[in-house]
């Protein structure tokens, strides 16, 4: 009992030192460094348990047509180029000037199974430049929502 409350004085010293640092300004909010490697060790493995607790387990409903893949290749040119590179195949100076620096997805594409993207690309990654995508791409992820650009607009919803 005694331990248990020992444990817990030291966690609330740890919370109420960790806040007052942040307070007094210790801690960096500069964007333009590269993130320590054990933060990016921690980061990546969180960011993975917590997408195999919480993604569903959805493959993608878009068949890859040349159709579909032409529409794709024009959603990802005007809403993901700008931080994931392009087909120039140069990384992104915007993209690597962020905190932590987005992928190159082109240069270096993922490896990881469909529902994890689309998990990652519709609910967005926190504490990073990776937007949601939900409210800006309609359901389905393919086709852009009619407010977003008034360009031809392809509803998806029909090929599934
Ligand atoms: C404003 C910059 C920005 C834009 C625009 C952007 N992303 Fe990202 N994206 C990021 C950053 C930063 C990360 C890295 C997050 C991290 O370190 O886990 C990321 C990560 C990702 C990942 C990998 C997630 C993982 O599990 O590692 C995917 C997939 C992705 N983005 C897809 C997209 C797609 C598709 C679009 C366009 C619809 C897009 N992104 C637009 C900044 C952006």
């Amino acid at each position: 009992m005694r331990f248990l409350l020992g444990g817990v004085v030291v966690v609330v010293i740890l919370v109420i030192v960790g806040v007052g640092f942040a307070l007094l300004g210790f801690f960096p909010t500069n964007a333009n460094s590269t993130p320590p490697r054990f933060e990016q060790q921690i980061a990546t493995a969180a960011l993975d348990a917590s997408m195999e607790r919480r993604a569903p387990r959805l493959n993608n409903p878009i068949p890859p047509t040349d159709e579909n893949l032409i529409e794709g290749l024009k959603i990802y040119t005007m809403n993901c180029a700008l931080c994931h590179g392009g087909l120039d195949r140069q990384p992104s100076v915007l993209g690597k000037s962020l905190y932590p620096p987005s992928p190159s997805l082109i240069l270096d594409p993922l490896d990881d199974p469909e529902w994890h993207v689309f998990y990652a690309v519709r609910t967005g990654v926190r504490y990073t430049g990776m937007p949601s995508w939900e409210k800006v791409l309609s359901e389905g992820v393919a086709a852009p929502s009619e407010g977003e650009s008034g360009h031809e607009h392809h509803d998806h919803a029909n090929h599934k």
